[in-house]
């Protein structure tokens, strides 16, 4: 018990830490932002002290015994593909640990074709298949319709030909979204989100899927996604998280527009290490507060009463390469 307090104390430093960063890149903004220079001050300050409560609020709710896992989410997207031994390697890491495996798209590159998800991702993430809640890539849509990643899955997959659907775990509301077809204003997967937000009862939702809507990587930011973050973000979801480009990143909570919002943003991580290949980062995105593009890994997520915990889990021994908490709004 006294080495968990003593981890939970230098967790609550580094979340405390992570904030401190954020606060000082507001008062930078704050700084420059023209002649109205009290006004901006005052912003800041407010937004300082936004930022050390919800620090605080962080440190209460998972340190020690008061944080309780009720359920564990562990996956990432980019994954399987024959001639990578990388999702070999992040399935041995799911080997290790327990809860619901979500894959964020492109899980047999390059084309999706029955052959691949059976021979490549069948290979690896195929053996937690059982436990597996996947989404949609557009590799897996070469093959017309996602056919064979709809075969593959069954109804884990959801509706066959949408592919979104929504479950309950551990007391959190768990989205599972489409980002290869339209997810404009209304659009009727963007009317069912609404519908779907609209009837769930949990304090807490998180929300997974391909294309990333903000990212350091490849493929960068995408403003086909920032319909989407608004509903969501209108509704208070808690965390997003997505692929396409392949690397690791953690964005503070934001807003759709990529404005700081550390009371009711949105936290996003950009998980494109299944294993499929890496590449390296672009521009550096505002907001952006942890990136790596060297290791193959895995997200775990794990789920608590108004709080999560996430860990980068990475290749090939299962190193903890960014780690941190959170509130629900
Ligand atoms: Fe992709």
């Amino acid at each position: 018990m006294v080495s968990l307090g003593r981890r939970a104390v230098c967790f609550a430093a580094l979340v405390l830490s992570t904030l401190a960063c954020s606060q000082d890149n507001e008062r930078k903004d704050a700084a420059t932002g023209g002649p109205d220079t009290a006004g901006s001050d005052g912003g800041a300050a407010d937004l300082a002290r936004d930022i050390v409560k919800a620090g605080e609020a962080i440190a209460r709710a998972v340190t020690g015994d008061t944080f309780k896992v009720t359920g564990v989410l562990v996956g990432a997207g980019d994954i399987g593909r024959c001639t990578s031994t990388g999702h070999d390697e992040t399935a041995r890491l799911l080997d290790g640990i327990d809860g619901i495996v979500f894959t964020l798209g492109d899980n047999a590159y390059p084309d999706g074709a029955p052959s691949r998800f059976t021979d490549c991702y069948g290979r690896s993430w195929g053996r937690h298949r059982a436990r597996t809640r996947p989404t949609v890539g557009n590799h897996d849509y070469r093959t017309p319709e996602a056919a064979g990643y709809f075969d593959y899955f069954g109804d884990a997959a959801g509706p066959r030909g949408k592919g979104y659907y929504s479950y309950e775990l551990g007391g959190w509301h768990v989205l599972a979204l489409n980002s290869v077809l339209r997810l404009n204003s209304w659009s009727p997967q963007m009317n069912w989100i609404r519908q779907d937000l609209a009837a769930s009862r949990a304090t807490c939702t998180v929300a997974y899927w391909h294309e990333s809507r903000f990212s350091s990587g490849e493929h960068g930011t995408s403003s086909a996604m920032r319909a989407v973050w608004e509903v969501l973000y209108a509704s208070g979801v808690d965390v997003v998280v997505t692929a396409h480009d392949h690397n690791y990143e953690r964005f503070a909570p934001q807003d759709p527009a990529g404005t700081a919002d550390p009371q009711r943003g949105i936290r996003a991580f950009v998980v494109g290490t299944g294993g499929a290949g890496l590449r390296p980062l672009g521009v550096v995105r505002a907001n952006s507060e942890f990136r790596d593009a060297s290791h193959f890994g895995v997200l775990k997520l794990e789920l608590g009463s108004g709080a999560y915990r996430w860990s980068f889990v990475t290749t090939p021994d299962g190193e903890v390469a960014d780690s941190g908490a959170g509130l629900c709004h």
